[in-house]
């Protein structure tokens, strides 16, 4: 067994080595802050002292690499691990694009695809997928995520684990895949990076936790913890974390690796004295392997001469990460993912690019069309392309797209327009002005192109690098004098149509209001152009739904569907005196969760419950009708949330516990059957029991959080 095999490696191992394998470093792109200079990789290497490396890839580097691991005494293969974050060399929408897709098949795919890609080339570990809940637009991060809501952030945190791992780590084009940033980190106060977190438990239990419980349900191998501290401790130190309830309640089988330079930031963060100290507590906490700090490194073997460390601990992080390397096969033929040929046949291939494609189109989300401008015709005579973003093709990457080829430009949407109509449209180009101008340009040339069109689509929102790591904004309007832009154009009175691009909810009110017809296009990778252009033409129905709030303000940040009401609700239609409201604007976001519209038309019939009372063990089927009710065939994603009615603590006005994603044809009715169990009305108790109270109950089903098109009450008895 690999256990058996585990042991008799240990065995064999000095401390020095077994230190040697807690030891992570970078060897290529530089993912964190860092000073190192002349590293001496390959001698570490040799004399055992590394036990994974980082950002290195290619079949070739990967396997020279892995030849200096077959020289130290114990011939312990390396694993090499990398952000494979959405695609490898073809790159996939942002995840939080991908996420708007409520595709969990097209999302498996996407990491799918990029297992594939990564593992020819060497790689056998992706830092992805991160799962932190995020419900603060103006935190960078949220771009990687899959938005604010645990339901379905479990639900895609499962499919992206499914897809990188594909039938398990003996598989060849399987990854390991990483979950993160365990925990919390994606409730930064204020949104600012790497900012301390305070929550009760019971929210980190009920909103941030459940989607690392899925991806470990759906078996992923390993877990990185993060930069955050979390109720005073930091989250690499935090044992509550890491012992309690990953390796204990859920008794986690693989191992944990530090953020970068994680470790030694408990020292800045005034929680370790020293490295040595911070080295001693990551340990203790259950952090088992050190990504760059070196503090295991430099004090690990100390801390166990001295008796400050049990070597039991030391063992069990040990055993961990070699038996990942016995399950991806590595012992047997440390080479097997190094392999030129199939790197040769797998990256970029043209059936990846389909399949970035495709998830692209699904990904894209349709806020507004008035008065139906859209889907454009191919026939249009002349057409103009106005706004910075137009021939933007680099920043159709977005945040975390490491090792794109410097050939492979990704298709901007002035390519993806020419592609699609040919010769037989005239297009025009005006850029308008930048992403982020201080002044306010002349838009006279812009202006004189919309007056020779048909029809103007606009291109705004901001650049790749304004959201990602590191990246959080105090405001996040569209910069710049975009919207100043917009308004030229709206002035026209040519037809117009805005594609906003962005890796996070971005606040354009003017745009919101005054234009009719609105695209939110995110980043969407290698083949974002052709995607925009399938959709405004007409060849895909978009039916993306946002899997975040989009505001209208900064000051309702943060704002989520989720909320618990207040003892001063405001009800439409009565007096906002003494009801919790703000003075200058409404509570309502720009954009709620779940919207999401569609070139046709859905119409919702026939809720049906088959019992109106149920007992705690019994399941309620709950059956709907969705009729296409337009002129297009098109794709609806059928939501049902549930209120709590009366509950001790105090529950979501709603909460997302289902949902469907169906195609229809026009004229077509297809019936739903969704299932109420007890888990879907069970919450966590101030005590974090997972508990279930009798009582009254409404069931909703709708096409958004805030376009709830039928709903029914049920009682749940003792
Ligand atoms: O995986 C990432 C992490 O999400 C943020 N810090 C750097 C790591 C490695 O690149």
């Amino acid at each position: 067994t690999i256990e058996f095999k585990v042991d008799s490696v240990l065995n064999l191992m000095t401390l020095q080595e077994k230190v040697g394998q807690l030891n992570q470093l970078n060897a290529g792109d530089v993912t964190g802050p860092s000073d190192e200079k002349n590293r001496n990789i390959l001698e570490e290497i040799r004399s055992g002292k590394l036990g994974s490396l980082l950002n290195v890839r290619g079949a070739k580097i990967t396997n020279e690499l892995q030849q200096e691991a077959m020289k130290s005494r114990l011939k312990i293969p390396l694993i090499f691990g990398q952000d494979v974050i959405h695609g490898y060399r073809v790159i996939f929408p942002i995840p939080l694009a991908e996420a708007a897709s409520w595709d969990l098949d097209e999302i498996k795919l996407s990491a799918r695809v990029s297992a594939r890609e990564a593992s020819s080339s060497g790689i056998n570990w992706t830092f992805a997928p991160m799962v932190d809940i995020a419900r603060d637009p103006r935190w960078g991060r949220v771009m990687e995520g899959a938005g604010e809501d645990p339901y379905l952030g479990s639900a895609i945190a499962r499919a992206r684990v499914q897809g990188f791992q594909g039938t398990g780590l003996g598989d060849l084009n399987a990854v390991m895949a990483c979950a993160k940033h365990f925990a919390a980190y994606g409730a930064a106060i204020a949104g600012r990076d790497y900012n301390a977190v305070d929550m009760s438990k019971r929210q980190l239990w009920e909103v941030y936790l459940p989607p690392f419980k899925a991806a470990l349900d759906a078996g992923a191998a390993t877990f990185m913890n993060s930069f955050n501290s979390l109720n005073g401790t930091p989250a690499t130190g935090n044992s509550y974390l890491q012992r309690d309830i990953l390796k204990g309640a859920w008794g986690f089988k693989g191992f944990v690796v530090s953020d970068w330079d994680s470790i030694k930031e408990m020292v800045a963060h005034g929680y370790a004295k020293d490295l040595k100290e911070a080295a001693q507590m990551a340990i203790a906490a259950g952090n088992d392997m050190d990504m760059e700090s070196k503090a295991y490194d430099n004090n690990l073997a100390n801390l166990v001469k001295e008796g400050k460390v049990n070597i039991d601990q030391v063992n069990e992080a040990v055993k961990r990460i070699l038996t990942k390397k016995f399950e991806l096969g590595l012992f047997d033929n440390p080479y097997r993912f190094s392999d030129e040929k199939r790197e040769k046949l797998e990256l970029n291939s043209s059936a990846n690019k389909a399949s970035s494609r495709e998830v692209a189109k699904k990904s894209i989300v349709l806020l507004k069309n008035e008065t139906g401008i859209l889907p454009l015709s191919k026939s249009t005579k002349t057409i103009a392309l106005i706004g910075p973003l137009v021939k933007a093709n680099q920043d159709m990457r977005g945040f975390w797209a490491l090792s794109w080829g410097k050939d492979d430009i990704p298709v901007s949407l002035y390519e993806g327009v020419k592609n699609k109509l040919g010769n037989s449209t005239n297009i025009l180009y005006s850029k308008g002005c930048n992403t982020n101008d201080s002044i306010k340009r002349d838009f006279t040339e812009a202006i004189a192109t919309a007056m020779k069109a048909d029809v103007v689509v606009m291109a705004i929102g901001e650049t790749f690098d304004m959201s990602g790591e590191a990246k959080s904004k105090a405001d996040i309007h569209i910069p710049g004098m975009q919207e100043e832009l917009v308004k030229a154009i709206v002035k026209t009175g040519k037809p117009l149509v805005v594609l906003v691009m962005g890796g996070r909810p971005l606040v354009f009110n003017y745009t919101a209001t005054n234009v009719k017809s609105i695209l939110f296009t995110w980043f969407l990778g290698s083949q974002a152009g052709d995607a925009m252009a399938d959709v405004l033409f007409g060849d895909y129905n978009p039916a993306g739904k946002l899997p975040i709030t989009f505001p209208k303000s900064l000051g309702q940040i943060p704002i989520y569907y989720a909320q618990t009401n207040t003892g001063r609700p405001f009800e439409e239609g009565k007096s906002p005196n003494y009801r919790s409201v703000y003075l200058d604007i409404s509570n309502s976001p720009q954009y709620a969760f779940g919207h999401g519209l569609s070139y046709t038309t859905f119409k919702y019939s026939n809720l049906k419950l088959d019992k109106a009372e149920i007992a705690l063990n019994d399941t309620i089927k709950v059956s709907v009708e969705i009729t296409n009710s337009g002129k297009y065939s098109g794709e609806e994603v059928v939501q049902l949330y549930i209120k709590d009615k009366v509950a001790q603590p105090v529950r979501p006005i709603l909460e997302l516990k289902d949902f469907q994603k169906i195609k229809l044809k026009p004229g077509e009715t297809k019936k739903l059957i969704f299932y109420i169990e007890k888990e879907k009305l069970s919450f966590y108790n101030d005590d974090l029991k997972w508990i279930t109270q009798p009582g009254d109950f409404e069931v909703m089903i709708g096409s958004s959080s805030d376009d709830i098109r039928l709903k029914s009450d049920f009682v749940l008895k003792e």
